[in-house]
């Protein structure tokens, strides 16, 4: 598999998680969703390596995150190139919603600035109001709703974007009727992907509707249909 090389450019905090700037090349960068496999290339202890993610930032900007507590401003990485499935945001969608579900917002965010740049309604369904941190980092064109008036108005929304753990879906389910909405839409799930898309392991395997997937090939961006309302 090809492998790229990168630097990081700067790093800085993004709610409990760290995020940096990375000088790929456009062409190697990952949708949101995606994730790109990291590793240092000078010492430390890497033996896995990291999995990055697109997080919220300038669309011309390589905003990533989890970086490590130890990687630092300069620090060289060989990278493979974006893996898995990420979001596609259809160019229709005009009224897009996003439910970052117990986890941060960072991810969903970077998919935000895609529909705002195709002049859509974005609005950010959050269990509580966003920490004061992050405010500053949404765009002041992003509507911040509570999750709970999500379907006051079933009908409004044309695409919904979800990221949660995959531990947390029957709760998500018991919440929120994704089929009430009559929107399309897709499902970031987070779990461990230690093999990253070799199928040795099987860690990361994801009950569907067409039966067990894995999240680190055919994921972990999922249509939403095929996740929610499983049986069994
Ligand atoms: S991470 Fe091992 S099968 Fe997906």
């Amino acid at each position: 598999m090809t492998s790229l090389k990168a630097t990081i450019i700067e790093i800085f905090q993004l709610g409990s998680e760290i995020a940096g700037v990375l000088d790929l090349p456009v062409k190697y960068w990952p949708l949101t969703g995606q994730y790109l496999p990291c590793q240092r290339v000078d010492g430390g202890s890497d033996g896995q390596p990291t999995h990055l993610f697109r997080v919220v930032g300038d669309l011309d900007v390589l905003n990533l995150a989890p970086i490590p507590e130890d990687w630092s401003p300069g620090d060289r990485l060989v990278c493979t190139p974006p893996q898995g499935h990420g979001f596609a945001l259809p160019r229709s969608a005009q009224r897009v919603g996003l439910i970052p579900f117990k986890v941060s917002p960072a991810r969903l965010l970077s998919l935000a600035g895609t529909a705002l740049s195709q002049r859509a309604a974005v609005s950010l369904f959050y269990e509580a109001a966003p920490p004061v941190d992050w405010l500053e980092r949404v765009s002041s064109q992003v509507e911040i709703l509570p999750l709970a008036s999500l379907q006051e108005n079933p009908d409004w929304l044309d695409y919904l974007a979800v990221d949660l753990e995959q531990s947390a879906i029957p709760e998500f389910m018991d919440r929120i009727n994704t089929r009430d909405l009559h929107c399309g839409g897709q499902v970031l799930v987070r779990t461990d992907m230690p093999c990253r898309g070799l199928g040795d392991c099987g860690v990361c395997a994801v009950h569907t509707r067409r039966g067990w997937r894995y999240a680190c090939a055919d994921g972990p961006v999922f249509p939403m249909e095929e996740v929610f309302h499983v049986a069994g």
